[in-house]
C-alpha cells in the first residue's frame, strides 16, 4: 500500500510530499505504519531513494497520551487509534496537525493549549464538594466530570475548529471542557471561569459541532457547554 507522508525538515523550511510503499497487515495502525517505515537502518521511499527517518510522536500507543495527533486521509485523528484497514483509497495521506508550528515532519507545538490554560488558572486551587441536592443529581454530575476529565490536550478538536486560528482569543472545545470540570469541582472559582469560558469560548462558537466528531475520548462537549450556559445565565440575573 501506499503511503504519502508530508515532511518537514524544521521550522520554516519548505514541506513536500514523499511516498512509502509498505506492505500492511490486517491489523497495522497508523502508528506502525510509520514505525515500520522507520525501522531499517536504510529508510527507502518509493522510488527506491535513501531518505531520513520519519519524525513523529509518540508515547502510549494506546490513546491515552495524544502525543500522535495527525492528519490521516485529510481527518484529524491519533495514529495509534488509526487502523489502516478502516482507511479508504490505495493512496493514504499523513501530515501534520495545520493549526500549530510544525518542528519536524509530524511534530507539532502545542505549548499554546497550556500556556491559554495557565492564563486563566485552569486548575483546582482547593477542592470543596459541590454539595447536590439528591443522589441522582450528584452521581450524573460525577459521570459528566469524568468525562471532561479524559481530555488528552491532543488538539484534535482545534484542528477541526472552523473558529480555531493558532494564537487568537478563542480557546475551543477542550477549553469549554475544562471550564465545566474545573468549575464544577471549584465554585470559588466559578465566577472567574464563567467570565473566561464567555470570553475564551461562549461568545465565539458557532456550533459547528465537528470537534465532538473527532475527539477520540468521545467527550460530550455540548453538554459542558450546556452546563456552562445554564451557569453563565444564572449568573447575569444574580
Ligand atoms: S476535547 Fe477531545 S479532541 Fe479536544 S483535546 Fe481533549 S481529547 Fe483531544
Ligand atoms: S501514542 Fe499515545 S495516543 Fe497515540
Amino acid at each position: 500500500m501506499k503511503f504519502k507522508v508530508l515532511r518537514q525538515a524544521q521550522k520554516n523550511t519548505v514541506p513536500y510530499w514523499e511516498g512509502f510503499d509498505v506492505d500492511v497487515t490486517d491489523d497495522m495502525t497508523i502508528a506502525g505504519v510509520l514505525d515500520h517505515i522507520n525501522y531499517n537502518d536504510d529508510v527507502i521511499d518509493d522510488t527506491g531513494k535513501k531518505t531520513s527517518r520519519i519524525g513523529w510522536e509518540c508515547s502510549c500507543l494506546q490513546g491515552m497520551c495524544g502525543s500522535c495527533a495527525m492528519v490521516i486521509n485529510g481527518v484529524p485523528a491519533l495514529a495509534c487509534e488509526t487502523m489502516v484497514r478502516d482507511l479508504e483509497g490505495k493512496e493514504i495521506t499523513i501530515r501534520p496537525l495545520q493549526k500549530f508550528p510544525v518542528i519536524h515532519d509530524l511534530i507539532v507545538d502545542r505549548t499554546i493549549i497550556h500556556e491559554n490554560l495557565k492564563k486563566i488558572n485552569m486548575y483546582i486551587e482547593e477542592y470543596k464538594p459541590v454539595q447536590e441536592k439528591k443522589l441522582k443529581d450528584r452521581e450524573k454530575e460525577h459521570v459528566h466530570q469524568y468525562e471532561a476529565a479524559k481530555c488528552l490536550k491532543c488538539g484534535l478538536c482545534l484542528e477541526v475548529c472552523p473558529n480555531y486560528v493558532n494564537g487568537n482569543n478563542f480557546f475551543g472545545a477542550l477549553f469549554a471542557n475544562d471550564c465545566y470540570l474545573v468549575s464544577s469541582r471549584n465554585q470559588s472559582k466559578s465566577n472567574e471561569i464563567i467570565q473566561s469560558y464567555e470570553e475564551h469560548f461562549g461568545k465565539t462558537c458557532s456550533k459547528a459541532f465537528s470537534c465532538m466528531e473527532v475527539c477520540p475520548m468521545h467527550i460530550p462537549t455540548l453538554a459542558s457547554m450546556a452546563k456552562m450556559n445554564r451557569q453563565s445565565i444564572h449568573t447575569s440575573l444574580l
